[in-house]
């Protein structure tokens, strides 16, 4: 099976077909998702967030990213995969920009990249597109610029918010980018960008009107020890509820003998395996 491409994703929204995306940092991730029939996959910097611990996008590296994505792309290889550039990856030379890029397409297989800002990126996306890579813009909360913004605050409350995004997002189309992500912004400021751009929005916390919708992977199924409820997720499951009772389990199994039990061991007669680890 193809992945989805850049010009099925302008049909989609033409036809009003809604676009789903989810981010994954792992193999067996991403092949549940291609499984479940994710349209786009994202390596987003929220892996500082939610795999590696840290309190915020900033100290996520390129190199994670890459590593990350590789094991992503080996889990879906029938999905598009968007990998995100991570903090002051993409603020230097364009040279420098171009670099960045070639890692995450050329060592962690990606189909695509994001990048965080509005109107002042506009060159830059102009470049990495003559270069030949997809890009998907994301404007609105933009949380590499957390202590600019001063916290996670909703954007595009007001009438010139709502237009200084509309002009962004106008500005980024112009510059090649072939999607936005619209993150934390109110219905109606996404709403009217949506219908005011030809390429799809993508919106996480954005409302309704937008053309797709992205969700952190570790939001969506409480995968954490201790969910902070928040307004714009949906939780399908609580898999972090799953694992603590599954290893409480094992852990009184152990320590009482029930495993490992009769069916699990091994006597002179047993061939080779078919697999060791998964
Ligand atoms: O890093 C990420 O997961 C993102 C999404 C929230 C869009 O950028
Ligand atoms: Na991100």
């Amino acid at each position: 099976k193809m992945p989805l491409n850049i010009l099925k994703m302008k049909k989609m929204k033409q036809e009003g077909h809604p676009i789903t995306m989810i981010t994954a940092y792992d193999y067996p991730t991403a092949q549940l998702a291609e499984e479940a029939g994710v349209d786009m996959l994202l390596i987003g910097d929220s892996l500082g967030n939610v795999v590696l611990g840290y309190d915020s996008t900033i100290p996520v590296t390129i190199d994670d990213i890459v590593y990350h994505s590789r094991a992503v792309a080996r889990g879906a290889g029938s999905t598009f995969i968007v990998a995100d550039l991570p903090f002051m990856t993409y603020h230097g030379s364009i040279d420098e920009t171009l670099k960045s890029v070639r890692r995450l397409m050329q060592e962690g297989h990606a189909h695509a990249i994001k990048l965080e800002g509005g109107a002042e990126i506009a060159d830059t996306v102009k470049a990495i597109v003559q270069a030949g890579v997809p890009v998907i813009a994301h404007i609105g909360l933009t949380p590499q610029s957390v202590h600019q913004i001063g916290g996670y605050r909703i954007q595009g409350k007001d009438e010139k918010d709502a237009q200084r995004l509309l002009d962004d997002a106008l500005a980024l189309e112009a510059a090649g980018a072939f999607g936005i992500v619209l993150e934390l912004v109110t219905e109606e400021a996404a709403t009217t960008i949506s219908q005011k751009l030809s390429i799809p929005t993508i919106g996480i916390g954005a409302g309704r009107g937008c053309d797709g919708q992205v969700l952190v992977f570790h939001d969506a199924v409480k995968y954490t020890s201790s969910y902070r409820e928040k307004r714009f997720v949906k939780t399908y499951a609580d898999i972090g509820d799953t694992i603590r009772t599954a290893l409480q389990e094992y852990v009184n199994e152990v320590r009482s003998g029930a495993f490992p039990a009769e069916q699990h061991v091994f006597s002179g007669d047993q061939e080779a395996l078919g697999s060791l680890y998964g």
